[in-house]
């Protein structure tokens, strides 16, 4: 039997960093469902589908063939053969995947994989509805989050520690945006599971955050 753990929460709670340091340390795979719905919002910017045509999100999504490779404990995402890593971290890439992950047909055509991926190893998901849906058994389900201004600051210094120029007003209002859209949107929302621990980082720093979640899991019977 392998052991899940599910870490669900908004844009920029610091879910890729703690589910990549905790699964390092419990030699788990870490699987990052957030890149999957990016390598379609990538096609989709590709083949020039606008963000409100819907219906043709729903159908092109089948052409989107997306699986995953490791390669030194890092995750591929390939996208119809391709390796699409450092194409999918814009802002861009970002919006247009919270529009494409609202639709039914594209969270049906990720569902089946991301179930497989942790069918036969031990891993560690995060995106926004792995507890609630994708992995409703998982071993321990953990809701990360932290305040808006705490996450704005966070991808500020990011963007401004790769050289990139950027306005913490406008990215705050892009964060506050996504998690409206992922919290209200008909299928699978952003939402906390019944049995999730809610973590609010906004006040912690990565290594308690990893800690108290290695202590969690380890409480779990990992
Ligand atoms: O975690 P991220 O920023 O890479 O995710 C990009 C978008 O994908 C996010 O706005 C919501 C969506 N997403 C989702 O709906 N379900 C997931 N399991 C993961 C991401």
């Amino acid at each position: 039997m392998s052991f899940v753990i599910a870490i669900d929460g908004p844009a920029g709670a610091g879910k890729s960093t703690i589910a990549k340091a905790v699964s390092k340390k419990l030699n788990s795979i870490y699987v990052d469902t957030g890149a999957m719905y990016r390598s379609i919002a990538l096609f989709m910017i590709r083949n020039n589908v606008s963000k409100e045509d819907t219906a043709s999100i729903a159908a092109k999504c089948k052409d989107a063939d997306v699986t995953i490779n490791y390669e030194g404990g890092v995750q591929n995402v390939i996208l119809n053969g391709e390796n699409v890593n450092g194409l999918i971290r814009t802002e861009e890439v970002g919006n247009m995947a919270s529009v494409v992950s609202a639709v039914p047909e594209v969270r049906a055509h990720l569902l089946q994989l991301q179930r497989n991926l942790a069918a036969s190893t031990d891993v560690v998901m995060d995106g926004r509805d792995i507890g609630t849906t994708v992995l409703p058994d998982a071993n321990l389900k953990v809701y990360l989050t932290a305040s808006s201004k705490v996450r704005a600051k966070r991808r500020y210094d990011e963007l401004t520690a790769k050289g990139e120029s950027c306005d913490i007003d406008i990215i705050e209002k892009d964060i506050i945006d996504r998690d409206h859209r992922d919290m209200t949107r008909e299928i699978s929302p952003l939402k906390q599971a019944d049995d999730a621990i809610l973590v609010d980082s906004s006040d912690m720093t990565i290594e308690e955050v990893e800690n108290k979640i290695i202590e969690l899991a380890n409480a779990a019977g990992k």
